[in-house]
C-alpha cells in the first residue's frame, strides 16, 4: 500500500530547507484537505495559505520561534468556524441544491437538523467544528507524505494571538492547528534518521473485550 510507504517516509520534520514546493504539489495536497469528510458535509473550517516571508516572520515568535515557519515553502493554518450561523447553514444549503441538481424544498430536512444543531452553544459548536477540522488536517499530513512533501503538525503556538494577527475573528475563524509544507534540512534535522515509536500494535488495537 502507498500510503504505508508515504506513512513510514514521514515524520515531523523539525528542520526545513527553505526549498519552494511546486505548486502542482501544493494543489494536489490543498485538493485532498478539501475532499476530507465532515459532520454532514458542513465542512465548519477553513484553511489559509500563507507563502509571504514577512508575515511568516510575524508568525514565529507566536509559534515559540518554531524554525519551521519561516524555513517551510507553505504554511497552512487550519481553523474553525467560532459559530454555526444560518448564513453559513444556508450557504451549505444552496451548495447542495446547485450541486445535485435538486430543489430547495428537497433539503428542508437537513436544514432543520443543521439549525437544531447551531442552536447549542457556540463553544460546544467550536469543539464539534475543531474536531472535524483534526480530520482535514490529518488529511492533510497523509497527502503531503503522498507527495513527498514535509509537513510537521503543529499545536505549538498561541492561538488567540494568531487569531489577532490574522484578523481571524472577522471572518468568524478560530485557527487549531499548523502545517507547515516544505523539505527537511537532513543534516540539520535532530529527528530524521530516528526511529519512529509507535505503541506495538498488540497493546495499541483491542481485539477482545472479555
Ligand atoms: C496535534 C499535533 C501537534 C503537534 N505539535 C507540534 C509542534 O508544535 N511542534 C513540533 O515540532 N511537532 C509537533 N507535533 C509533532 C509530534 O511531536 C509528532 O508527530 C510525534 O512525536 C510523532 O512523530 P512523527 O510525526 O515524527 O512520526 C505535533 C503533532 C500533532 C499530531
Amino acid at each position: 500500500m502507498e500510503l504505508l510507504n508515504a506513512l513510514e517516509w514521514r515524520y515531523a520534520s523539525k528542520k526545513m530547507n527553505g526549498k519552494k514546493v511546486p505548486e502542482e504539489k501544493v494543489e494536489k495536497i490543498m485538493e485532498a484537505i478539501r475532499l476530507a469528510p465532515s459532520s454532514i458535509g458542513l465542512q465548519p473550517y477553513s484553511v489559509i495559505v500563507i507563502t509571504d516571508p514577512q508575515l511568516k516572520q510575524q508568525i514565529l515568535p507566536v509559534a515559540n520561534n518554531q524554525q519551521q515557519i519561516v524555513d517551510s515553502s507553505h504554511l497552512l493554518v487550519f481553523a474553525a468556524w467560532d459559530k454555526i450561523t444560518t448564513e453559513r447553514i444556508d450557504d451549505f444549503i444552496n451548495l447542495n441544491a446547485k450541486t445535485r441538481n435538486v430543489a430547495h424544498e428537497s433539503l428542508t430536512t437537513l436544514r432543520n437538523k443543521l439549525i437544531s444543531i447551531s442552536q447549542r452553544s457556540d463553544e460546544e459548536n467550536f469543539e464539534w467544528a475543531a474536531r472535524q477540522t483534526y480530520i482535514a488536517f490529518a488529511t492533510g499530513i497523509a497527502a503531503a507524505a503522498e507527495e513527498r512533501v514535509d509537513a510537521t503538525p503543529m499545536e505549538g503556538f498561541n492561538s488567540v494571538a494568531l487569531d489577532e494577527l490574522l484578523n481571524l475573528k472577522e471572518k468568524g475563524l478560530r485557527c487549531l492547528t499548523l502545517l507547515p509544507l516544505g523539505y527537511r534540512e537532513k543534516e540539520k534535522d535532530w529527528l530524521v534518521n530516528l526511529p519512529k515509536v509507535r505503541r506495538e500494535k498488540e497493546k495499541f488495537f483491542i481485539t477482545e473485550l472479555a
